[in-house]
C-alpha cells in the first residue's frame, strides 16, 4: 500500500460499527493490519470503539497509528479522556478535536502533553460544511498538523478552501465519509466501468477517486466485517485515477 504523511493511505474507521464487540474488532482491526493498513480513527463519542480497538490491538500497538479525538466541553471531561485513552493506546500518535468542540480551551494543555512527547501530532475535525469556516481558522493559528474532512463524490465542500489552505499550511488530510456513510455504495455501476477504472469493486473506485487528490493523505472507510477491510485497504496502491476517470466515479454517484 502506498504511504503518505501519515503512513499506508487506506486506514479504519471505527464509528458505529464494532462498539464495544472486542470479537468483531478483533477481526476487522486484525484484516485491516494483515491487509497494510495502520491508522485507526475513534473517539470518546463512538461508545465502547476505542475500548474494544484497545483489546483488538494486544500484541500489535506498535504496527498501529491511533488517530482518536478529545470530545468534551471542558478541560477536566477532556483530561478524563486522556487519561483513558493513555490507559488503552499510551502514546497518541494523532489526537483530534473533535467537531472543534470547545477548541480554544483543549488547545494550551493537548500542546503541553505533545511537548512531553505523550501526543505525537495535534488535529481537529468537523463534519459539517456550515463549520469549515471555523475549521479554516483553526488551521490559521498554525497549532494543528492534521486536519480531518469528508469528502466524497456528493460531499465536496472541502475542496473550496479547506484542502487549499491545508496544503499551503502542510496539514495532513484525513478524509472521513470517503463512502458517503454507506450511502454511496449501494448501487454499482456495471462491470465495464470497474475494468475502465482498473479496480475490483465500487468501494474501491470511491476511495481510489478520495485518494487520487494528491492533498489527502488517508482515508478511512469505517466497516464491521473483516472482508470489506480487506477489499478496501486493496484500494490503497497505484495507479490512480485521472481527470476523466475521476468524472467517470462522479457520473454514477449522481
Ligand atoms: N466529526 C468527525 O470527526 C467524524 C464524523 C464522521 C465520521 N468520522 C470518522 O470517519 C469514519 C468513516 O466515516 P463513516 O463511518 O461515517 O462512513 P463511511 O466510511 O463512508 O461508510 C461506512 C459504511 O460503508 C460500509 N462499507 C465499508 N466498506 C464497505 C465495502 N467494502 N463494501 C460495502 N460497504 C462498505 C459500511 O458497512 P459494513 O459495515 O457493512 O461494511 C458502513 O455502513 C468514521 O467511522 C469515523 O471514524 C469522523
Amino acid at each position: 500500500m502506498e504511504a503518505r504523511r501519515l503512513g499506508p493511505v487506506v486506514g479504519l474507521g471505527t464509528w458505529n460499527t464494532f462498539g464495544s464487540d472486542a470479537r468483531t474488532a478483533r477481526e476487522v482491526v486484525g484484516a485491516a493490519l494483515e491487509s497494510g493498513g495502520r491508522l485507526f480513527d475513534s473517539s470518546p463519542m463512538y461508545g465502547g470503539a476505542e475500548a474494544s480497538l484497545a483489546v483488538a490491538l494486544r500484541g500489535r500497538r506498535r504496527d498501529a497509528v491511533i488517530a482518536t479525538k478529545i470530545w468534551a466541553a471542558s478541560v477536566e471531561e477532556g483530561r478524563d479522556q486522556f487519561r483513558r485513552q493513555r490507559e488503552w493506546f499510551g502514546r497518541i500518535e494523532i489526537e483530534q478535536i473533535h467537531n472543534l468542540q470547545s477548541w480554544e480551551k483543549h488547545l494550551h494543555w493537548l500542546e503541553a502533553e505533545r511537548a512531553e512527547g505523550r501526543i505525537e501530532r495535534l488535529g481537529v475535525t468537523h463534519y459539517s460544511p456550515a463549520s469549515f469556516a471555523e475549521l479554516a481558522q483553526a488551521l490559521r493559528t498554525s497549532r494543528f498538523e492534521t486536519v480531518q474532512v469528508p469528502l466524497n463524490p456528493r460531499e465536496r465542500e472541502a475542496e473550496r478552501e479547506l484542502l487549499p489552505l491545508a496544503a499551503d499550511l502542510g496539514v495532513a488530510v484525513i478524509v472521513m465519509r470517503p463512502l458517503g456513510g454507506g450511502s454511496l455504495v449501494r448501487r454499482s455501476p456495471p462491470a465495464e466501468v470497474l475494468e475502465e477504472l482498473g479496480v475490483q469493486t465500487w468501494p474501491q473506485a470511491l476511495l481510489k477517486w478520495a485518494l487520487s487528490d494528491p492533498r489527502v493523505d488517508v482515508v478511512i472507510p469505517a466497516t464491521r466485517s473483516g472482508e470489506h477491510a480487506r477489499e478496501n485497504a486493496a484500494a490503497g496502491s497505484p495507479p490512480w485515477f485521472d481527470d476523466e476517470q475521476r468524472a467517470l466515479v462522479e457520473r454514477f454517484t449522481r
